[in-house]
């Protein structure tokens, strides 16, 4: 498949209803989640970043998997703060670390020392960002490895969220105890699946049967490994 092709599929996944954003002047705001980690969150989430970043639109990637965020060493690009910063107090503004390829982010950090990530520290941390976020069109939290009370500011204030596994049945059934953990937060949320890592692209789609049953499943995607 060509890169073309592939920045394309990415951006199906949030694109559809990009034309009411502008009308509302308002950022659209998308939550990778997954039940396992390693299941290619941080690369989708930056991909996707990219693609739309290359459709002309201001990205913005902020990475919360504080204390082990990968989304500075994908991008390959070094940021002087992180989200531990906000979350201590520091000016969002003031974290957020641009990139030549048109894509801003904020760092997870790689240390877990003296960061209160509570469900309301993410909560003030998410008001004091909203200015920040408002000048963007997109805004892609990439989210650690399985779900937790602290993620609930997030997960109940994006507009939708994008589950990421493997065909295996541990990041499945994972991935299917995340979901149905928003769906009990949320049961509105629109919800949009990666089958990540697929031998082929039946394959991945041949997995989620279950997923099927959860009634805010609206897309399927598949990346062939
Ligand atoms: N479609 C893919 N094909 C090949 N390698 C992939 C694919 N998606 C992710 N990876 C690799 O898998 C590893 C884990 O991906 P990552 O995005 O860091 O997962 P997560 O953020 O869920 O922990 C990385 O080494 C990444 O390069
Ligand atoms: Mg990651």
């Amino acid at each position: 498949m060509s890169v073309k092709d592939q920045a394309d599929r990415l951006r199906q996944l949030v694109v559809d209803d990009r034309e009411e954003v502008s009308a509302e002047n308002h950022y659209r705001s998308v939550c990778v989640i997954s039940g396992k980690g390693g299941v290619g969150k941080t690369s989708l989430s930056v991909n996707l970043a990219l693609a739309l970043a290359i459709s002309g639109q201001r990205v913005l990637v902020v990475d919360m998997d504080i204390g082990m965020g990968n989304v500075e060493a994908v991008i390959g690009v070094y940021a002087k703060a992180t989200m531990a910063d906000v979350l201590n107090g520091q000016d969002p503004r003031y974290c957020v670390q641009q990139t030549p390829f048109s894509v801003d982010f904020i760092a997870g950090g790689n240390a877990l020392l003296n960061v209160d990530q509570k469900k309301e520290q993410m909560n003030e941390a998410l008001q004091a960002m909203e200015r920040l976020f408002s000048s963007y069109h997109y805004v892609l939290f990439d989210l650690g490895a399985g779900v937790s009370d602290r993620f609930v500011p997030i997960v109940t204030s994006v507009d939708e969220l994008i589950g990421v596994t493997i065909p295996e049945p541990p990041a499945l059934t994972d991935l299917y105890g995340a979901l149905k953990w928003v769906h009990y937060q949320d049961p509105l949320i629109p919800l949009k699946l990666v089958v990540n890592k697929a031998a082929t692209k039946k394959k991945g789609y041949r997995q989620p049967n279950e997923f099927q049953k959860l009634q805010n499943v609206s897309c399927i995607q598949t990346f062939i490994i």
